[in-house]
């Protein structure tokens, strides 16, 4: 596969429970030969949950991708939030994919009502008004009305809404089988899929009725 072929993706990390979330999408796009490049932001309140969650502090932002896969990476750059003027922020540089992972209700809010007054929301804006792939895996709970609403909007103006919930029918042993089922959903909507996701195939029950 030439470069040009490969995937552009953006990640962008905010302030909801779940680092862990986006720790695995990160490690998984890094491996991935298909994924040429990977644009990070990572919010202020990003950088907290890394800490809180993973003990992963952020110090110099260059620095952010190595320490959360724990390795030097070869595809990831690292944006300032602050930087709206980044390539992402323009419609004309093509990114192929954008995951917000995880997405708080503050983004979320923002993507659904057009206020893009940080790389993470006006990136997000542009992938939506150029009619590209984003997938927002909010996280909250419970969830008030405007939650909703927001999700709601933030879908029909193109969005994947992709609750950072786990799935159980796979068997999960540890916390990595729960995470990474979860990430393999969300990469296969980013148009990714990974040989390692799960995939069901019926019950034992529904086969034998079958057969
Ligand atoms: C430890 C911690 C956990 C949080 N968890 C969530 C969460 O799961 N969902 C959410 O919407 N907000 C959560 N928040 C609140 C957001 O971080 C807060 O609304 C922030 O303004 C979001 O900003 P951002 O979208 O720019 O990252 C949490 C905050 C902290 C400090």
């Amino acid at each position: 596969m030439s470069d040009a072929q490969k995937q552009i993706v953006t990640v962008g990390v905010t302030g909801a429970s779940g680092a862990i979330l986006a720790q695995k999408m990160l490690v998984l796009l890094e491996e991935d030969p298909r994924v040429a490049r990977v644009h990070l932001v990572v919010t202020e309140t990003g950088q907290r949950l890394f800490t809180e969650e993973l003990g992963i502090i952020s110090g110099d932002l260059k620095q952010l991708p190595s320490r959360i896969l724990g390795h030097p990476g070869a595809k990831i750059e690292m944006l300032p939030n602050k930087d709206v003027g980044a390539a992402i922020a323009s419609g004309s540089y093509a990114v192929d994919a954008m995951v917000i992972i995880p997405c708080s209700m503050d983004t979320l809010g923002a993507i659904a009502n057009g206020i893009s007054d940080d790389l993470v929301a006006r990136a997000a804006d542009v992938m939506l008004k150029e009619g590209r792939k984003l997938v927002l895996c909010v996280r909250d709970t419970p969830l008030n009305r405007v939650h909703l609403e927001n999700m709601l909007r933030a879908q029909q103006a193109g969005a994947v809404i992709m609750p950072a919930v786990p799935a159980f029918y796979h068997h999960p042993k540890s916390i990595d089988d729960l995470v990474t089922q979860y990430v393999c959903r969300v990469l296969a909507q980013m148009g990714l899929a990974q040989d390692k996701m799960y995939r069901w195939t019926g019950t034992l029950a529904s086969k034998k009725a079958e057969a």
